[in-house]
């Protein structure tokens, strides 16, 4: 694991908003939830949908593809594939990572990439 620095200030993020950005060759999305910043990654775990054309409602990131709906704090699944609830195993979590701030700007803990 190691911390990346995203170059974002924590107050440029409005509640809600999603923010993508490539680290370390990574796509991940920024949002803030209830006050706190959150992270995930960028790619849907079911087919790859980009999670930053997604919609963030009631607590969950919804996949623009097939609707599967995720907690973008812990990554668990709230809704499998096409909305089907609740999820019975069709698509694995989705990864969320950890964020700090350093001097106002966002830091995102990333794991190290494959060898
Ligand atoms: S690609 Fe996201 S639900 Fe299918």
């Amino acid at each position: 694991m190691s911390w990346q620095a995203t170059g974002v200030v924590a107050t440029t993020l409005a509640e809600g908003a999603l923010r993508e950005l490539l680290l370390d060759g990574r796509s991940v999305v920024l949002t803030r939830l209830g006050g706190s910043i959150v992270a995930f990654d960028g790619y849907c775990p079911h087919q790859g949908g980009l999670l930053v054309e997604g919609r963030l409602a009631a607590g969950r990131i919804v996949c623009p593809v097939h609707e599967a709906a995720f907690d973008p704090v812990s990554g668990e699944v709230r809704a499998d594939p096409f909305g089907t609830e609740p999820p019975a195993g069709g698509v694995a979590p989705l990864p969320t990572f950890r964020v700090r701030l350093a001097g106002g700007s966002v830091e995102v803990e990333l794991p190290e990439p494959p060898r």
